[in-house]
């Protein structure tokens, strides 16, 4: 995809952004909620992680383009990343669930049932899926009854 429609991508999502500061210099911390764009003129440091939910910031959330550089993998970070996602989530008092696609039966389901309280949808097992993939969901505060 071109840089700008990955940017364009981010910059319509509620986007997280995991800067190593450790070799920038201290520069003026951007603002908490700066968007892509202003991050980009003033990185707080080497992006090395991001982390993206389409949403509409009330009923749903659909989490995606969870990565965290290979330099930087198996430290925690992708853990951590996680964590901070689901508190903004949390934070939503209206949602009603937030979701995801992943083919990573393996690492990825355990991993959101884990640190999001994710579970599966419909397929419960890679063979009922036949090679499609994992979806699952998060039940917000304002999931319907009987759904
Ligand atoms: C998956 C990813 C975000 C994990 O971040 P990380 O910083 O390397 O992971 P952490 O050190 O925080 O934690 C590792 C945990 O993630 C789990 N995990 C889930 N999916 C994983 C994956 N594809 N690769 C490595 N670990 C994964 C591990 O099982 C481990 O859990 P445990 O500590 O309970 O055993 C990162 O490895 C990555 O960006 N991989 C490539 C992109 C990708 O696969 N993205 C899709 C994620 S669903």
């Amino acid at each position: 995809m071109p840089e700008a429609d990955l940017r364009d991508c981010f910059h319509r999502s509620l986007s997280f952004g995991l800067y190593d500061r450790s070799s920038s210099e201290d520069t003026e911390r951007p603002e908490a909620n700066a968007n892509v764009d202003e991050l980009s003129r003033t990185p707080p440091g080497e992006l090395v992680g991001v982390a993206r939910c389409v949403t509409d910031h009330t009923t749903v959330a659909y989490l995606t383009d969870v990565y965290i550089w290979p330099t930087h993998q198996g430290r925690g970070l992708g853990k951590w990343l996680i964590a901070c996602v689901q508190e903004v989530l949390v934070s939503m008092p209206y949602l009603r669930r937030s979701m995801l696609l992943t083919s990573d039966w393996e690492r990825s389901v355990p991993f959101y049932q884990k640190m999001m309280g994710m579970e599966l949808m419909g397929h419960k097992t890679r063979q009922a899926a036949e090679g499609g993939p994992a979806i699952m969901q998060w039940k917000g505060p304002m999931f319907p009854e009987g759904v």
